[in-house]
């Protein structure tokens, strides 16, 4: 089974069940235009974080990478009325994007975007008790996963459901040599998840549009 099926597999997963949806079209054509790279997540894997919203109830979830808001428009479109997504971007450009992409959407309202390194924003949320969120989306720089799981922690109570992208990478996961940075954080990811005791996870192999990848999802006991 080639790559190309997968992605095929993943189109006809979006014209059987998807409604068009010309604005979450248009946010993928901006991010293009922009020069930002494709690393959003795919729709089926958006569809999928919206209905983890749907079925966890979040009314507040943290999105750490935004890139152009692809993913955090899927998440902010499945909450409740007066919920709230709080994401943080790195990038300028990427945020300045993205901005456009919330209104385009029509999700500004239920957004706030912090920009800056998330460790940052993670320790300002903090210090502001921004907290506890319901779900959290970890989905940035991957050598920093250990870090970000150990915020999500802090900012999170018992229930909180945390999603993190990109821990199996090819496979690549499998790689204990030390020498991918990229490698190590999901592999941090997984020790960090399955040694701390108030984590209950488990990970999931995805094949589609994005290759060969996975999630890793746990709940706060
Ligand atoms: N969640 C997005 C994709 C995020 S791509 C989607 O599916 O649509 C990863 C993003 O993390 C990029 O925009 C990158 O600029 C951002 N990033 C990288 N390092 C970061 C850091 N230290 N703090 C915050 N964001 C970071
Ligand atoms: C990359 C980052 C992602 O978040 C992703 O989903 C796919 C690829 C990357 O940096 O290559
Ligand atoms: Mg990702």
């Amino acid at each position: 089974m080639s790559r190309k099926t997968w992605a095929s597999v993943d189109d006809y997963i979006v014209d059987a069940l998807f409604e068009a949806d010309p604005a979450l079209d248009a946010v993928l054509a901006t991010n293009h235009d922009q020069g930002l790279p494709a690393i959003d997540v795919s729709p089926a894997q958006g569809k999928l974080l919206s209905l983890l919203v749907r079925i966890q109830g979040a009314k507040k979830i943290l999105e750490i990478g935004t890139l152009g808001g692809y993913s955090t428009i899927w998440m902010a479109r499945a909450l409740p009325v007066g919920g709230k997504v709080v994401t943080l971007e790195l990038d300028p450009h990427h945020a300045t994007v993205a901005r456009s992409n919330f209104e385009r959407g029509g999700v500004s309202e239920r957004v706030q975007l912090r920009v800056g390194p998330a460790l940052q924003s993670l320790a300002a949320l903090s210090t502001e008790d921004a907290g506890p969120f319901d779900l959290i989306f970890i989905d940035a720089d991957k050598p920093n996963n250990p870090h970000y799981l150990s915020w999500a922690m802090r900012l999170s109570r018992p229930g909180t459901a945390i999603v993190c992208d990109n821990v199996i990478r090819d496979g690549a996961v499998l790689d204990d040599d030390g020498h991918d940075a990229d490698v190590e954080g999901p592999r941090a990811a997984f020790s960090f998840i399955g040694s701390d005791k108030r984590l209950d996870g488990t990970a999931i192999q995805t094949v589609g549009a994005k290759g060969y990848d996975g999630f890793a999802i746990a709940i706060v006991d």
